[in-house]
């Protein structure tokens, strides 16, 4: 069955490697990334947005993901990604989501702390696990849209205030990387992700992972990032996948002959940031 990110994330920051969270968006992309861990026999974090759980149902992505974990060899856990509707997150529990991020970063502090706190009582309640968000990561996911002037970052001293006063058990602090593919690289604050894992214990995750250089991602997961969000890449490997086949025949109309190579592309893509992260050879 699906098991609580918590240990996994724990276990990935005691030993300076991340775990690779990928957003799927159907079956097959799923699909995709649970091959991929198979194959680097690596533990997995399958997420989806709140735009995707509208799109496909919570129910159907809980039910295709607790196949694959009761198939697995691997240990996999499902995350609710970006979630500032509680009604939603109440839901995606109940389908069987064992991880979610509420994200009140939107908010002033004290009220993303009662809001994350709250979210923390109700997950404890059944070991699941909370993410939260300190500082605002840039760029667009589904309608979240945070203009390069608002993307602030994360302060150290309010994030050990902030892990201590809500209990939530992986944070995501602002650290200047953004959704989306960068223009140009993105300009990451090292020093700030080094004083945050100084002042927090709990393991830390990483947004914005498509666009960023190999060793960027290397340093920051050297550093304390213990789970690295990866999604744009993803939509556009398995979209340029199926692009080519209808480019090379415009006629085809068989779902099957254009998942395939989608699949088969973004398999090797997620085999990659898998590599990347160090979670290869770690289930
Ligand atoms: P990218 O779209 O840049 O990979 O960011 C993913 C992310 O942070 C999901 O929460
Ligand atoms: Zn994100
Ligand atoms: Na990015």
């Amino acid at each position: 069955s699906l098991v609580s990110s918590t240990a996994l994330l724990q276990t990935a920051r005691a030993n300076k490697y991340a775990i690779g969270a990928f957003n799927v968006h159907t079956l097959e992309m799923l699909q995709a990334v649970v091959e991929a861990a198979e194959e680097a026999q690596s533990p997995l974090i399958i997420q989806s947005t709140v735009g995707t759980v509208k799109h496909l149902g919570a129910d159907y992505i809980a039910a295709a993901a607790t196949v694959a974990a009761n198939r697995s060899s691997v240990p996999i856990a499902l995350h609710l990604d970006h979630c500032s509707d509680f009604s939603v997150i109440m839901s995606c529990i109940r389908a069987g989501y064992t991880s979610l991020m509420i994200d009140a970063s939107h908010s002033p502090f004290e009220d993303n702390v009662a809001i994350t706190r709250k979210v923390v009582e109700a997950a404890n309640a059944i070991g699941i696990n909370v993410e939260a968000e300190l500082g605002k990561v840039g760029g667009v996911e589904d309608d979240i849209v945070v203009s390069e002037r608002d993307a602030l970052l994360a302060d150290p001293d309010e994030c050990a205030e902030f892990v201590e006063r809500t209990g939530v058990h992986t944070l995501a602090p602002a650290i200047g990387t953004a959704h989306g593919i960068y223009k140009g690289e993105p300009n990451i604050d090292f020093d700030r992700i080094a004083t945050i894992a100084s002042k927090v214990s709990v393991p830390l995750v990483l947004h914005g992972g498509s666009g960023i250089p190999d060793e960027q991602v290397k340093r920051a997961v050297s550093l304390g990032m213990a789970k690295m969000n990866v999604a744009t890449e993803l939509r556009i490997i398995f979209s340029d996948a199926i692009k080519q086949v209808f480019a090379e025949n415009p006629d085809e109309n068989d779902p099957r002959k254009y998942m395939v190579p989608a699949k088969q592309a973004l398999r090797s893509a997620v085999l990659a940031k898998m590599e990347l992260c160090g979670c290869a050879g770690r289930a």
